[in-house]
């Protein structure tokens, strides 16, 4: 039976938010790995033929910026020609495709906020394999969205609220116990826009109700470096956890990350269509929300 919305990667983080934001007034299919991987271009075709999907949110990608370094084939086989598959099979039924890309297309050297037409210049295997999907998009689609975001942390799945509020509870139960407190380092010399799940959902409806085609970023407004984040963090939940700055070379990494990847959502402005809030303001409601359940379940 023809649905409304096929949301692929629908066990990710993303992925379970937006089923979860487009579920209350649309029928909504989830897919993942364990119905087919988009990798198999025959199986992705008769999925969605089966589907018959108005709009593909597709969400499912390989998204480990580490692992993806040492395996560019797999990479490229999942962000790149996943993607392609995925636009082709939108293509036969005539389904609109929302593919959602990254920061990391950028190589972060610029000093300011990148707008949609600056550039390309992804220094990792995984900006690498996400722009080729981007591109794979425009290539086969006339009627496409591709949102750039970053920096993603949700209630479901691994993100870098959730490990930071395990760390910072885990120093408090060793200074309780009277065990040696070592302090969180966290770099200071990389800067972004944090950006919550449910929120790229809310403006991924506001997008599709504009009716716009096209690439456009859609980042949460004002930046801050992954230090600054995790300060946010401990002050919104109130609790009292030393951490300390360091720089990216103290902390180096398989795939080096761009030192200001953060994003100027020039087009959705243009369009009136910018609903993304303050980066610091949805960290707030977001715990509000839900750090009572993140706790109960460390
Ligand atoms: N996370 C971020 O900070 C961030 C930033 C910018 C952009 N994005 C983009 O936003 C989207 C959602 O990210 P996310 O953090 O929600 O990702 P995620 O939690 O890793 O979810 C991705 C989902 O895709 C599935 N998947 C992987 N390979 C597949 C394949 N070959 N066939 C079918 N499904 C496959 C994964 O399954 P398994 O878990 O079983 O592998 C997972 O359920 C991605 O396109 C990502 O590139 C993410």
């Amino acid at each position: 039976m023809a649905c409304d919305i096929l949301v692929t990667g629908c066990r990710g983080q993303l992925g379970r938010d937006l089923v979860a934001s487009f579920s209350a007034d649309h029928s909504v299919r989830g897919v993942d790995l364990e119905e087919f991987d988009i990798r198999d271009r025959a199986r992705t075709l008769e999925a969605i033929r089966k589907a018959d999907p108005g709009t593909v949110l597709h969400a499912a990608a390989y998204t480990d910026v580490d692992g993806c370094e040492g395996n560019r084939e797999l990479a490229m086989a999942v962000n790149a020609d996943g993607a392609e598959n995925m636009a082709l099979a939108c293509r036969k039924v005539g389904a609109r495709m929302v593919y959602y890309s990254t920061d990391y297309v950028f190589d972060g050297k610029a000093g300011g906020a990148y707008t949609e037409d600056d550039q390309t210049d992804p220094q990792t295997v995984y900006g690498q394999s996400k722009l080729a999907g981007e591109q794979a998009v425009q290539n086969v689609l006339d009627d496409y969205v591709i949102l750039r975001i970053a920096w993603l942390y949700g209630r479901h799945g691994r993100n870098f609220v959730k490990t930071m509020i395990k760390l910072g509870f885990q120093q408090l139960r060793n200074r309780q116990q009277g065990r040696k407190v070592t302090p969180l380092k966290v770099v200071d010399d990389q800067f972004g826009n944090p950006c919550w799940t449910m929120d790229i959902a809310r403006q991924t409806r506001a997008v599709l109700s504009g009716q716009l085609t096209g690439l456009f970023h859609a980042t949460s407004d004002g930046e801050t470096s992954w230090y600054g984040f995790t300060q946010a963090i401990f002050e919104a939940l109130d609790i009292d956890v030393v951490v300390k700055s360091c720089t990216s070379d103290e902390s180096p990494r398989p795939a080096p990350r761009p030192k200001r990847s953060t994003l100027s959502n020039q087009r959705l402005n243009e369009a009136g269509l910018n609903i993304m809030p303050d980066w610091r303001s949805s960290l707030e409601s977001f715990l509000r929300e839900h750090s009572k359940e993140i706790i109960r379940e460390l």
